[in-house]
């Protein structure tokens, strides 16, 4: 088999900034709302803030109102219920996004389950959940959603398809099957306890791997011309790159599939970097637009 299609998750992700800057516009002059998204980060996680300074920056560049709230590690449960409170009831904020992993002492169910359901752009809250389950009107969790995005514009229709989703966390997993359930696709959820995983993924057209283990997914467990979808990102040493200053090895970024192997398998097949990754920005910035819209009676985007 030849080499799988590469699929440019990068630009996708820019076409649907570009639209949803458009529809910012729009909004703007229709209704003279502005669409904002507060954003929420406890503690000094270095990934936790590269990821909060690049949702800040691209919601601005959309056109959006972005509003940031960092706390030091220590900051107590209340502190950050109060916050949320806050932002519930403010009518600037139609999005709220609290950054995960929260310290020990903060319970993050608890702090999901305050959030407003109707500002919840990540689509954590139970209510969320329980919309996408039962088909309504969900805010849906952007990660899985760009991963679905990228799907349905690679493949059209992808009904009566095996899928395989390996992985199932409530961020990724979970609601990964429940999308691809909604698209008709025959759904396995596929975790560290399944029996023959290689021999499962054999079975699937399309292969979404979510587990946060490096290159773990081999070609030789790929269907010929299966899509595959890898939501890693594993940051492992590369001594071929050399070392840094203090001697320790550099690094690179690798997904959850050896991309090398399976890309001579696969139809088609997202890169590490450069394929999920920068959907998952895009599709929370799209989700402020629709939860705007939403709570101020305006047209949905359709985007
Ligand atoms: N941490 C890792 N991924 C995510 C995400 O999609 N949303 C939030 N809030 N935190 C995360």
């Amino acid at each position: 088999m030849a080499d799988a299609t590469v699929i440019d998750g990068k630009a996708f992700a820019a076409k649907l900034r570009e639209k949803v800057a458009v529809e910012v516009t729009r909004i703007k002059s229709e209704s003279g709302v502005t669409p904002g998204l507060a954003v929420v980060l406890v503690g000094e996680d270095p990934a936790s803030k590269v990821y909060v300074g690049s949702k800040a920056k691209q919601t601005v560049e959309c056109g959006m109102e972005s509003f940031e709230h960092r706390f030091d590690e220590s900051t107590d449960e209340a502190t950050l219920l109060a916050l949320i409170d806050k932002l519930n009831n403010d009518p600037a904020v139609n999005g709220i996004l609290v950054q995960l992993p929260l310290p020990d002492q903060i319970d993050e169910q608890k702090v999901l389950s305050a959030i407003d359901p109707d500002k919840d752009v990540d689509g954590f809250h139970t209510t969320n959940v329980g919309r996408l389950w039962t088909g309504g009107d969900s805010l849906v969790p952007c990660t899985p959603f760009g991963c679905s995005v990228l799907l349905k514009d690679f493949l059209g229709n992808l009904s009566g398809k095996n899928a395989i989703v390996i992985g199932r966390s409530n961020i990724v997993g979970k609601p990964m099957a429940a999308l691809l359930l909604a698209e008709s696709c025959t759904v396995t959820i596929a975790h560290s306890r399944t029996d023959d995983l290689p021999g499962k993924c054999r079975e699937a057209d399309i292969v979404v791997a979510a587990v946060g283990r490096p290159e773990m997914v081999k070609g030789d467990w790929i269907k010929p011309g299966a899509t595959v979808i890898d939501v890693g990102i594993n940051r492992i040493d590369a001594p071929e790159k050399g070392l840094n200053d203090d001697g320790s090895p550099k690094t690179r970024l690798v997904g959850d599939v050896d991309y090398a192997g399976a890309a001579q398998v696969a139809g088609a097949i997202t890169p590490v970097p450069g394929g999920v990754g920068p959907m998952t920005i895009a599709c929370l910035l799209r989700n402020t637009v629709v939860a705007c819209c939403r709570q101020n009676g305006l047209a949905d985007p359709g985007i």
